[in-house]
């Protein structure tokens, strides 16, 4: 073998061995997936090599690559699709264009992208689009949420667009999901609001930043697409730049004893299923120092973390379906909310699906896209059809 030939090998070997991640047996289009994970490994190197360099925040990397996916409203022969705003919060809003007597259904759907990326024009009926981190922290991205949901839910702006009040759909993705289930909660206490959601629909949301050691981010924590560091990163952003929010959390020791009585509410020992458990012994938490939470108050907020309400505010929730992946470090997130609101009498839909990760709906269009991907829209749209 000559000299070329074994570097040309050499390199054959270190491109494969990095693309080569072990892809959970059980999901299908293996490959196809093994390349769109080495992708965002990619950037996640790139981000962080520029950060460490001094060049520029992770965050903002990720925010001028995710960017380049940016798609233009553009309106076709079914449907008028524009940008415009509603109380000064962007938002892409998608109407049909037949004409009909009969009054339109809505889905307001907020974006994923762990409140510091994404927005670029995925296809939805009216899409918000909140001021992102780091530039802004919580309450600013629940707030512009909240801002258009109410805006959008009076009377005059629902005659205007159409929508028959009672037809009206809250729903998110991942960091999406966090704030469709924030604002529904939120929205049951504001007395300006008359019409209400029929149903919430909550895609893997994130719930609570209390426990970042749930089972699901053990079995998770490296898997495709969303690592445990980068949620853990996204959570942390969320309330500060503070790189020592970071690392507490990622170590699991931001709470301290003063927080203990929350606990009760992501308590996984109670709210988990056997299957969930599995392979897993439930420790009480480890209390570390109140200097953050004392900084950073948000991480402890119910708007920010909506599994932090007691019974008596779920309550008052509407039907509510609710995605959760096998192989994602928020699976667990997503199946306590269900045990907590079928505590307090909601009726939700639980659909958990096994063969999926973290974020698959986005791979419905594009360079590549998933079969799994199209499962996931077409059941997550009839189940829509039907109930709204
Ligand atoms: C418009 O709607 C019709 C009927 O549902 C469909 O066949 C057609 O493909 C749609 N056009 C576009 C551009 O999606
Ligand atoms: C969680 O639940 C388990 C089982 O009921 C209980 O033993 C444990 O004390 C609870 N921990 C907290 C922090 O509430």
């Amino acid at each position: 073998m000559g000299t070329k030939s074994l570097c040309l090998l050499i390199a054959f070997v270190l491109v494969a061995h990095y693309i080569y991640t072990p892809i959970p047996e059980n999901i299908e289009e293996r490959w196809k997936l093994m390349l769109i994970s080495a992708g965002f490994r990619t950037v996640g190197h790139v981000a962080e090599i520029a950060e460490r360099l001094g060049f520029m925040h992770y965050m903002e990397v990720l925010m001028m690559i995710t960017s380049m996916e940016y798609t233009a409203p553009t309106s076709d022969e079914n449907i008028t699709v524009a940008d415009i705003e509603f109380n000064s919060v962007p938002v892409r809003l998608y109407v049909p264009r037949k004409q009909s007597n009969v009054l339109k259904r809505a889905v307001i759907y907020i974006h994923g992208g762990g409140w510091c990326v994404g927005g670029s024009g995925e296809k939805q009926d009216i899409l918000a689009l909140y001021r992102l981190a780091p530039k802004y922290h919580f309450p600013v991205q629940y707030e512009d949420v909240y801002t258009v949901v109410k805006y959008f839910l009076q009377n005059n702006v629902l005659e205007q667009y159409g929508v028959d009040p009672t037809r009206i759909c809250i729903s998110g993705d991942s960091a999406g999901g966090n704030l469709a289930a924030s604002v529904a909660q939120q929205l049951l206490d504001d007395l300006e609001i008359k019409a209400q959601l029929k149903i919430q629909v909550l895609l893997y949301p994130a719930l609570q930043t209390l426990d970042l050691d749930l089972p699901s981010y053990r079995d998770n924590a490296d898997k495709p697409i969303l690592p445990k560091s980068l949620m853990v990163r996204f959570w942390s952003e969320y309330f500060t730049t503070d790189i020592s929010l970071n690392e507490a959390m990622a170590s699991n020791r931001h709470i301290s004893e003063d927080s203990s009585h929350l606990f009760k509410f992501v308590n996984w020992s109670n709210l988990l299923p056997e299957k969930f458990k599995e392979g897993h012994v439930y420790a009480n938490p480890v209390y570390g120092s109140s200097k953050l939470e004392k900084k950073y108050p948000g991480f402890l907020d119910p708007r920010a973390a909506p599994l932090l309400v007691d019974n008596v505010k779920l309550q008052g929730l509407p039907l509510t379906y609710v995605l959760t992946c096998q192989h994602d470090v928020l699976r667990d997130d997503g199946v306590m909310y269900v045990s907590r609101l079928r505590e307090a009498g909601v009726q939700v839909i639980h659909d958990h699906v096994e063969d999926a990760f973290h974020g698959a709906i986005m791979f419905i269009t594009g360079p590549v896209d998933l079969l799994l991907a199209h499962r996931l829209a077409n059941k997550y749209i009839e189940w829509l059809n039907v109930n709204l």
